[in-house]
């Protein structure tokens, strides 16, 4: 055997994966067409993020009269920002071949596909010989039908991060995940942005309470974000001043269109039929509780398996089946509880249960809130909008969920985290002491709240 594992695909699931079985004594090959870091790392997380930062800055100076800070209009140099943007990733990039270079793992630049059980041919055509084959392939964006990435009146995620231009209309189709993040985005760039989406709420496949979601979309709207639920979005016509989207409604002007209307998971041409795997009808492959798909030693990790598509599930997943490789007990994983953060403006995080699916599943519940505008860190920051929310079990006080929308919500949801994967109860959070004024206090405040004994807010 050339190797004891071959991990395919090099996103945050295979690429971790392979560092971690390399780590542990196997012999670790990763194949990848492209760069390492995957989706995430070139063309979703981490330019996103470079991005809501730059542009927050915008927004942070426009607004900065109430402080008595005034800025002249800022000049806004599209491609500096790009490759600025590109820098980021890039370094990240340069770290992730480091890292598997300095722990042994051979980086195989090429496309992988399965030809029978313990064998991967390779686009140059040589074949790896292996123990265990992980598939870490990912996702990509879908299309519906009479929008298509091959108009250049479409974007994909992709062609928005690229930051060609900066569109006079924007129309964002898909009010989920990606589509509010880059309406933000973009909106704060100074285009007009209305969002169309289909269901009756934004965010629906995201467990969040009605109250959390209507706080976004209340922010969205004093933005001047166009938020449109409800709302089909069929086909694009040419209007006389450009192109339109037609609606089951009406007609919206449109210089360009962002399809973010979701994912699938990479496993055409992967040759799974030479193991006998079949994917279900989304394309996911079915796995047991090793992560196994089929009955040979093949493994299926992040965006491809069953689960939230979130990069550190699949990192997660990709650590917890080297450990089992090399030996170790596997790892399981509550997909419900895992946190995801949403970067809009105001952000949105959250952890294990809604308030809603917590009854859902049977539990009485105990629920405590507490205010961004209580707290004197996030006035100071000018951030007074949003709320931190609790949900605990009321027989025993184990924390099921925790959500926050607001000011660094991304950064405060792992308190949460900890304590719902530990098991811990609303005591360990009201009673842990937390430096003043931070905006976790907000946390300590929520879980004081559900207890019933609340200082800064009024207990009912
Ligand atoms: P999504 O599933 O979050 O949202 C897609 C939205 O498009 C849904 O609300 C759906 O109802 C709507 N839609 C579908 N067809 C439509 C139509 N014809 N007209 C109007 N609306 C329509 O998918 P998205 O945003 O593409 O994200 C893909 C995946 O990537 C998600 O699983 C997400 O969790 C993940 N992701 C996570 C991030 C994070 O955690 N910060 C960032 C980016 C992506």
């Amino acid at each position: 055997m050339d190797y004891q594992v071959v991990v395919v695909g090099g996103g945050p699931g295979g690429y971790v994966c392979a560092i971690r079985c390399a780590q542990l004594g196997l012999r670790t090959a990763l194949v990848e067409k492209g760069k390492v870091g995957g989706t995430c790392l070139n063309w979703g997380c981490i330019p996103t993020k470079a991005l809501v930062s730059a542009t927050k800055l915008l927004e942070r100076a426009a607004t900065a009269e109430e402080m008595g800070i005034a800025f002249a209009p800022p000049a806004i140099d599209l491609p500096k920002l790009a490759a600025w943007k590109v820098g980021v990733v890039s370094t990240l990039v340069a770290g992730i071949e480091t890292l598997l270079d300095r722990n042994g793992v051979e980086l195989v630049r090429a496309e992988g596909r399965l030809d029978g059980p313990g064998r991967v041919a390779l686009s140059d055509g040589t074949v790896l010989s292996t123990e265990r084959i992980v598939l870490a392939t990912g996702s990509s964006a879908i299309e519906i039908p009479g929008f298509s990435f091959e108009d250049p009146r479409v974007w994909s995620s992709d062609d928005a991060l690229a930051l060609t231009e900066i569109p006079e209309k924007l129309v964002v189709i898909g009010g989920g995940v990606i589509g509010l993040e880059l309406a933000s985005i973009y909106s704060r760039l100074g285009s007009a942005v209305t969002v169309l989406e289909l269901l009756p709420e934004i965010l629906s496949v995201v467990d969040l309470d009605r109250r959390t979601v209507a706080t976004l979309k209340r922010a969205l709207k004093l933005q001047g974000i166009d938020v449109r639920t409800g709302t089909a979005a069929q086909s694009i016509e040419d209007g006389p001043d450009g192109p339109l989207v037609r609606t089951d409604g009406d007609a919206v002007p449109a210089d360009r269109i962002l399809l973010a209307v979701g994912r699938r998971p990479n496993s055409a041409d992967l040759g799974l039929e030479t193991v006998g795997v079949e994917p279900d009808r989304r394309g996911t492959l079915p796995v047991d509780g090793t992560l196994r798909c089929g009955s040979d030693e093949v493994y299926a990790i992040g965006d491809v398996a069953p689960g939230p598509m979130l990069a550190h599930k699949a990192s997660a997943e990709g650590v917890a089946l080297a450990e089992a490789f090399a030996g170790g007990e596997m790892r399981t994983f509550d997909h419900a509880s895992i946190a995801q953060a949403i970067f809009t403006d105001p952000e949105i995080a959250s952890a294990g249960l809604s308030e809603a699916s917590a009854k859902e599943h049977g539990h009485e519940v105990l629920v405590g809130r507490f205010p961004y505008a209580a707290l004197g860190k996030a006035l100071g920051m000018r951030e007074p909008d949003g709320f931190f929310q609790v949900v605990a079990d009321a027989s025993d006080h184990r924390l099921l969920g925790a959500a926050i929308v607001g000011a660094d919500a991304s950064e405060l949801i792992s308190e949460a985290a900890v304590v719902i994967e530990s098991g811990l109860t609303l005591e360990a959070i009201a009673d842990a002491i937390h430096p003043h004024p931070t905006l976790p206090e907000g946390l300590k405040e929520a879980a004081e709240s559900a207890l019933g004994r609340a200082i800064h807010s009024v207990n009912r």
